[in-house]
């Protein structure tokens, strides 16, 4: 289908992310393929898509390549693209330089270079001109994450007529460090653009209203902030979710049931299997939680004979400095654990540096008797839901950080600080040893949170409280 078609199409309802659910990547031999998109967006705002169709606005992964909006899974995909040298400066600089470490704590060093900025700037008005493009008289546009920040003010320079909600993905930081820094005031002045900005935490929301009122003196009441022109925006936490009962039943199904016995099998039937599944990104603290259970083997609390720990790593960023040199390190400390500590037939640690299937993951958190969730910090993580969403039968056990915003949520986890080696390791123990009735207790908990605020019940709340706000002020005086 042509851009042609797609204008005469127009949506009423509009996702723009810079992703799109789907991922162009080079198949190895110098072509590319389709696959899923990797992280937690793609994962979340999927199910959302396939119920109410409309628009998704975003990049295919691929850099210089240009293609037509096409259909997918039922609803329309619109590409924007990038140059190489935009997706150095936009992508992996501006938003995974810049902003990634920034917004998580600073546990990595944030880079501010002014022709990233630039470049971040540009892409920002391209999407917002694309939505512009597709977007119906009066429709609703649901921009998402730290990568288009400014999106929501260019949108509605272009097209007062449209409703238009931000949601942002990870953790928006304190003023402290926000005020590092150099375009601050024009990333609060792209947010404003929203009619509502939605963060994953209280936290984060007041973060961001404080940042209002101390450095742009503007007017705030609880959740509301009244800008200069006396229109007003919302800055609210809406936790997302996933599709708990859709991974349920593919969990349940008699093909994951089998993968996961057959999985167990494969890892020499211990009595006991740990899992790690994340993106192998330096927030997650993949590291901190493979030394901590490194000390473990070594200590003789947990033998490798009878004890399996499966830590996968989806691939991620992998030109940016930091993820290169989180890589190696990665790969060193597994290779020096095994090395010293694992069994000719066992190793202590069996770590897979790819992306799987969803059917896949499901297996192996069906598999697991510990699922290790260990971030410095996180927006949220949904790896811990997925793992709630998969044990019907109630027995495993989550180790999670307080550093998580799922944190907040899923209370009944074993509640491990991640900076803390000794509490890590206690917590680990403590899931493994644990008795049934205890772990039932917890289980039970976590999994009627994870049913009871699913994703379907996330976009509801979002889009409803969009919905409910007066129509926007102004006609278009757009196409
Ligand atoms: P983030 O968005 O930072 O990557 P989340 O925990 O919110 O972190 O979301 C991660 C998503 O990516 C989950 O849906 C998880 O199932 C998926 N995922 C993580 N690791 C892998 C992997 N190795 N293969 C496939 N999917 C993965
Ligand atoms: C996190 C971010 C998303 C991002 C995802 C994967 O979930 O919040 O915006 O899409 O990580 O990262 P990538 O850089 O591959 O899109």
């Amino acid at each position: 289908e042509s851009a042609e078609a797609a204008e005469s199409h127009p949506a009423d309802f509009v996702v723009v992310a810079n992703r799109l659910p789907v991922d162009r990547a080079s198949d190895g031999g110098g072509g590319t393929a389709w696959r899923t998109a990797p992280g937690g967006l793609v994962t979340a705002l999927e199910p959302v898509m396939r119920d109410r169709q409309g628009a998704w606005v975003g990049w295919h992964g691929a850099p210089d390549e240009a293609l037509d909006p096409f259909d997918y899974d039922g609803y329309h995909l619109v590409p924007v693209q990038l140059s190489a040298q935009e997706v150095e400066e936009y992508y992996e600089g501006f938003s995974n330089g810049t902003l990634w470490p920034l917004y998580h704590d600073v546990v990595a060093k944030p880079e501010y270079h002014r022709e990233w900025w630039d470049a971040y700037h540009a892409v920002n008005e391209r999407f917002a001109e694309a939505t512009a493009q597709v977007a119906a008289q009066g429709a609703t546009v649901w921009v998402q994450d730290y990568q288009l920040q400014l999106v929501p003010q260019m949108l509605r320079q272009r097209r007062p007529d449209l409703r238009i909600g931000y949601f942002l993905h990870i953790p928006f930081p304190p003023i402290e460090l926000f005020q590092q820094l150099p375009w601050r005031r024009q990333i609060i002045e792209g947010l404003l653009g929203a009619d509502i900005i939605g963060f994953q935490t209280p936290g984060g929301a007041q973060n961001f209203t404080r940042i209002c009122r101390h450095r742009l003196k503007m007017e705030t009441h609880r959740e509301v902030v009244t800008l200069p022109t006396g229109r007003s925006t919302r800055a609210k936490a809406y936790p997302i979710s996933i599709d708990a009962k859709g991974l349920e039943s593919l969990a349940q199904s008699q093909a994951t049931l089998e993968r996961a016995a057959e999985l167990r099998r494969e890892l020499g039937d211990p009595e006991v299997l740990f899992l790690g599944v994340d993106r192998l990104d330096y927030t997650k603290g993949i590291y901190h939680r493979l030394r901590a259970y490194g000390e473990l083997v070594a200590d003789g609390i947990v033998d490798p004979r009878k004890v399996a720990f499966l830590q996968v790593a989806t691939p991620s960023r992998e030109r940016v400095e930091e993820y290169k040199r989180l890589r190696d390190e990665v790969n060193m400390l597994v290779g020096r654990i095994n090395g010293d500590l694992g069994d000719v037939r066992r190793p202590a640690i069996t770590y897979l540096h790819a992306s799987f299937p969803r059917a896949e993951l499901a297996a192996m958190y069906t598999a697991a008797d510990v699922c290790v969730v260990t971030p410095l910090r996180d927006g949220m993580n949904l790896v811990c839901k997925e793992y709630v969403a998969c044990r019907s039968n109630t027995d495993g056990a989550l180790v999670l950080s307080e550093f998580t915003g799922a944190a907040g949520e899923l209370r009944q986890a074993y509640m491990i600080n991640p900076y803390d080696i000794n509490s890590m390791k206690h917590g680990m123990t403590l899931a493994m040893n644990d008795t049934v009735q205890n772990k039932r207790r917890r289980m039970r908990a976590l999994r009627r949170q994870v049913f009871t605020h699913d994703i379907d019940a996330w976009a509801t709340s979002f889009l409803d409280d969009l919905a409910a706000l007066p129509p926007a002020q102004a006609p278009s005086s757009g196409p």
